[in-house]
């Protein structure tokens, strides 16, 4: 979910749904807004997207002083009735929440029992409890902190209090949140980008602190009113960057940009002597370590996997990685000087946060690699490699993923040279061929737009097979066919697939073959002979020097250890091409946010 706020001279109505509109990547089930005016407050909500928010509300209200919220379903189906906010009963108070209340059935039977809910969410508990806490006889910002003392969970939350046009109350712990300041008005977002378009000052907010925003100031205190002061930071963000031009949808624009992210990562990360190279000090910190640990969810996940083979065999260094959501609660055991590297493009990932606060708390050292440096995952490690791919929208990853690839690929080629060992080739020159051989694959679009409609047009399941690192791209391939065009695809060890899941195989059934590693060519195009002779449909992505007869697709030619920066933009382009002929809508999926803020 996100939330934003403002408190100014403004029209907060326009600021605040500018700000929802550029966070619904993070959800989009159900938006609203609030407003406070000399008549009390008004709340308008819609089940559905901002625009649909947009068109309910009337073009006369108005108020200096707003709050407002797009939904990622939690607690309670997405519908009007759950969209934020959420008010109490004399609908004094009204409250937008980012998180989840662990304890709030217990809240609700403890303190509440007399109140009659209007939702289902654990958001209306904690906005009840404030009021309870108010018709006790404390201040409202003693009630807030009282109630967020009570509070087991995840929360950035926004208050308006409709006695009182001068303040909004906001609160985080674990979900992120930024206050914009200005001269004469201040603002609330879930990032910066939300507001970089009225103000690049931000103060970062803790966990378990409060903020009272004004129009002409702030007062910052932690749970217990204990007064703190902050010096806000400069947002290093583009407000051009964040618009679609002449694309017709986010994902096809980023997927186009792949070459120019090559460019601006050897740019960035290349020193005098024309090598791509780490700063000392991170570099220093990963050489400590025995073992690093990757931890990521969701295509950062898959690009963890390919920089383990990075790492592993370019440097020598043991490598695990592991899903965020499941190293916390099942942590392996680990060796004498860990290093965790947390890949997110968002940086903001409640899963990956839940483990860096983990492994803090451990004393072990972290490394964030992220899209946003500044993000939450940024600020709590004690280093960042940025990745330069510039905002991604499209909430299918896509040049976030091959910058991922190239930034891991640089970490192993430092790690290699600082340990004297030789992995063979120039990895500057190579990533330059990587960005050529992409723009080649690029002005192949329509040839995949093709291949997506020979295959992918009525089936409604599809596999992915490769074999050593091409197995880790069908499983990104896979993930992003499912994610945009809704196909049940699955990505497959080729060697694994006859365990079980060449069950699944029948007349017509697409299977997608991966064939860019010299090692394991033949034996790939053997398991692509199984599943034709139980009646799939074979099309086979090969890499040139590798091709055979009847290869649906050749991509250029790469060095072998970087193929899967390649391999992954066909498979991005006929996933497009798939959603788009089925009519689904590309850039925002069904059921999906691009940065899951909750654990
Ligand atoms: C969400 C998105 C995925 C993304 C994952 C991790 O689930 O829908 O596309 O890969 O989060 O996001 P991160 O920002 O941490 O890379």
């Amino acid at each position: 979910c996100g939330i934003v706020g403002y408190i100014g001279n403004e029209n907060a109505k326009e600021i605040l749904l500018k700000g929802l509109d550029k966070l619904e990547y993070r959800g989009y089930d159900s938006a609203g807004i609030s407003l406070l005016t000399d008549e009390g407050v008004e709340v308008f909500k819609e089940k559905g997207r901002i625009a649909v928010l947009r068109d309910s509300i009337p073009t006369a209200a108005d108020g200096h002083i707003g709050i407002g919220h797009t939904r990622w379903a939690t607690h309670g189906v997405p519908s009007k009735r759950n969209a934020h906010p959420h008010q109490s009963t004399t609908e004094r108070f009204t409250l937008v929440h980012n998180g989840v209340i662990e304890n709030y059935e217990q809240l609700k039977n403890d303190y509440l029992s007399n109140v009659t809910f209007n939702s289902d969410t654990d958001t209306e508990v904690i906005v009840q409890l404030i009021e309870y806490h108010v018709n006790k006889g404390l201040s409202v910002e003693e009630a807030f902190r009282s109630t967020l003392q009570l509070i087991k969970g995840s929360y950035a939350f926004a208050l308006l209090d409709n006695q009182d046009q001068d303040v909004i109350y906001v609160a985080k712990n674990k979900s992120p949140l930024l206050i914009g300041v200005a001269e004469d008005f201040n603002v609330v977002a879930s990032d910066a980008m939300a507001m970089i378009q009225v103000t690049n000052q931000f103060i970062e907010l803790m966990d378990k602190e409060v903020i009272l925003v004004r129009k002409d100031g702030v007062e910052l205190m932690d749970l217990n009113g204990e007064r703190k002061e902050r010096e806000p930071f400069t947002a290093q963000l583009d407000a051009s960057d964040i618009e679609k031009g002449t694309y017709p949808h986010f994902m096809l624009k980023e997927i186009d940009e792949q070459p120019l992210v090559m460019r601006n990562i050897i740019q960035q990360y290349q020193n005098e002597n024309h090598e791509l190279v780490l700063d000392e000090e991170i570099r220093n910190a990963l050489l400590k370590a025995d073992r690093l640990y990757i931890i990521a969810c969701g295509t950062s996940y898959h690009a963890g996997l390919v920089g383990k083979q990075f790492i592993e065999k370019m440097a020598g260094i043991p490598v695990e990685v592991h899903v965020a959501s499941e190293f916390s609660y099942n942590m392996p055991l680990l060796s004498e000087r860990p290093l965790f590297i947390y890949i997110s493009q968002s940086g903001e990932t409640a899963d990956s946060r839940a483990v860096l606060v983990e492994t803090n708390k451990l004393g072990h050292k972290a490394l964030t690699i992220t899209n946003v440096p500044g993000s939450t995952l940024s600020r709590e490690a004690d280093y960042t490699l940025a990745l330069h791919a510039g905002p991604e929208i499209a909430v299918a990853s896509t040049k976030a993923y091959t910058a991922q690839l190239a930034v891991l690929a640089i970490v192993a080629a430092d790690l290699a040279k600082a340990k004297g060992k030789d992995f063979g080739f120039n990895l500057l020159k190579e990533l330059a061929i990587v960005g050529t051989a992409m723009e080649t694959i690029c002005g192949q679009k329509d040839e995949l737009e093709k291949i997506a409609k020979e295959y992918l047009e009525t089936t409604r399941n599809a596999f992915f097979i490769g074999r050593n690192v091409d197995f880790y791209v069908s499983l990104e391939g896979a993930l992003k066919l499912k994610e945009i065009s809704y196909i049940q695809a699955e990505g497959f060890a080729g060697g694994e697939l006859k365990h079980g899941t060449i069950a699944l195989i029948e007349e017509g059934t697409p299977v997608v073959a991966l064939a860019t590693q010299s090692s394991v060519n033949l034996s790939i195009r053997g398991n692509v002979k199984e599943v034709v002779a139980r009646g799939a449909n074979p099309c086979i992505i090969s890499m040139q020097g590798l091709n055979m007869e009847g290869d649906r697709f050749i991509l250029p030619k790469v060095n072998e250890v970087l193929a899967p920066l390649v391999t992954i933009l066909p498979l991005q382009l006929i996933s497009y091409y798939a959603a788009l002929h089925r009519d689904c809508d590309v850039d925002k999926p069904r059921n999906l946010a691009k940065s899951v803020t909750v654990e």
